[in-house]
């Protein structure tokens, strides 16, 4: 596929025009690399308008402007009945139209008072304890795959299954279900993706499904024996009548939930995971708690797992000088506005030494992400448990780019560990996890 392509498509020089550094990002060499795309379309302007109904946004303030503007908005349930009135009623199109993600005030506020209750700082702290126990349990797994010099592969033996266990504490699934969650929510998930197939929306609407049904029965199980769960306490939340959730309301943001918090936070230990063993750093550079955040919060700047987010111009209005008609599409590459240096000075390099301020890597203004605080927790104790555990872990066979553009991730990242390098430690926790009462 990639001969096919014209080569001005793949070779990103600032001659390129925004068309084609457009087309190029949609190409498996974009995919793998768009920041060089990023930088042709920044030089053309941080607000370029593509189409009558399209503007591309790359600039680090303009994005935040973007994010943060009155008068643009979520692709919520009116802008699909209004622009793409023939997919709005597909399951998996309502289900984020209904969830705090594509809502729009004043629902969006209630709504996310409500489930934010499960990411305050003092839940934060009991969900904790149980991260550090999954990591180590997963490492401890990923160890044993690994035996004495073979490869294992990261992703399916800690990035994937760290985050599903940790929702799925929060939420209140029970560990026998777990398993099944993974394609389900990984289905799903595709619908925020601009190269979705018609396959993978068909696949994605039999997943919303199932995944609905899935939580009316939790829902229905926990009004009878209520639990400490996320479940339990939103369908026990005590404020005025109007101000609780609809049934609906409940179920699509558990759904939402689950795949905002999954291949992202997977994608982000990924490629944190990635760096640290191939960037030249090693892994005795997230040896300590500091280390490892500081560490997971460059890798956030410098290669986001989520890349693109959209918002839409509900009247005639203006951003950064670009006029929008009512109806324009902004495209807002987060992953660009990470790189731009009038923000970060030598935006390419790695450097988890900076101070310079926040990535757009969770938003910014209304949607902010509610998980952004469990997601680098999660990350930054997976890495310091494995540098702990595992000093001696190196990258392995080749690792391969999921085939998505707004999630930045990796589908498989071989690891290797050199003979020896296992501590005592790491092979204690192996050897526990053999006896047969575990
Ligand atoms: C590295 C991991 C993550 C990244 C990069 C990420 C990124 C984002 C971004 C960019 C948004 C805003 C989208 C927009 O404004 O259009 C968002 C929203 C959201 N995220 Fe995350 N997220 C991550 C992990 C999580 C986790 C672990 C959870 C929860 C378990 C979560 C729950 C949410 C929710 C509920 C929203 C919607 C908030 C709202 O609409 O008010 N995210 N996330």
């Amino acid at each position: 596929m990639a001969a096919a392509m014209p080569t001005t498509l793949l070779t990103p020089e600032p001659a390129m025009s925004p068309a084609d550094a457009l087309a190029a990002l949609f190409t498996p060499e974009g995919r793998a690399d768009p920041y060089p795309f990023y930088r042709v379309l920044r030089a053309h302007a941080p607000v370029l308008p593509v189409t009558d109904d399209l503007v591309l946004v790359t600039g680090y303030a303009e994005l935040e402007q973007a994010l943060r503007h009155p008068d643009l908005e979520v692709h919520d349930a009116a802008y699909n009945a209004l622009h793409r009135p023939e997919i709005a009623h597909l399951p998996s199109i309502a289900l984020f139209a209904d969830s705090m993600l594509m809502g729009r005030s004043p629902d969006h506020e209630r709504v996310r008072r409500l489930v934010a209750h499960a990411f305050t700082p003092r839940r934060l702290t009991a969900l904790e304890a149980s991260i550090e126990r999954t990591a180590r349990r997963l490492v401890a797994r990923l160890a044993e795959a690994l035996g004495d010099g073979g490869d294992a592969d990261a992703m399916a033996h800690l990035a994937y299954p760290l985050p599903i266990h940790v929702i799925a504490d929060l939420i209140g699934v029970p560990e026998q279900d777990r398993e099944w969650f993974r394609p389900q929510v990984s289905a799903l998930g595709k619908v925020m993706d601009p190269l979705l197939t018609p396959n993978q929306l068909m696949a994605a609407d039999q997943a919303a499904e199932r995944l609905l049904d899935y939580f009316a029965e939790l829902v229905a199980d926990r009004r009878r024996s209520p639990g400490d769960d996320l479940t339990s306490m939103l369908l026990n939340v005590r404020d005025t009548d109007e101000q609780r959730l609809s049934e609906r309301e409940l179920l699509t943001n558990l759904a939402l939930l689950f795949v905002a918090g999954f291949e992202t936070t997977a994608g982000l230990l990924g490629n944190a995971l990635a760096r640290v063993l191939t960037g030249g750093e090693g892994m005795a550079a997230v040896r300590t708690a500091a280390q490892a955040e500081t560490f997971v919060e460059e890798v956030l700047r410098h290669d986001s797992p989520i890349q693109v987010t959209g918002r839409w111009a509900v009247c005639d209005t203006e951003l950064a000088g670009v006029r929008l008609a009512a109806g324009t599409n902004a495209m807002l590459l987060l992953g660009a506005g990470n790189r731009d240096p009038g923000r970060f000075p030598q935006p390419d390099r790695f450097l988890p030494s900076r101070v310079t301020g926040r990535s757009l890597s969770f938003g910014r203004g209304a949607h902010y992400c509610l998980g952004a605080p469990l997601a680098r927790r999660e990350a930054s104790v997976a890495l310091r448990v494995c540098s702990e555990l595992l000093p001696g872990l190196r990258a392995g066979g080749e690792a391969t780019r999921g085939d998505w553009l707004t999630l930045r991730s990796y589908a498989e990242l071989p690891l290797r560990l050199t003979t020896g390098s296992f501590t005592q430690a790491g092979r204690r926790l192996v050897e526990s996890r053999r006896r047969p009462e575990l």
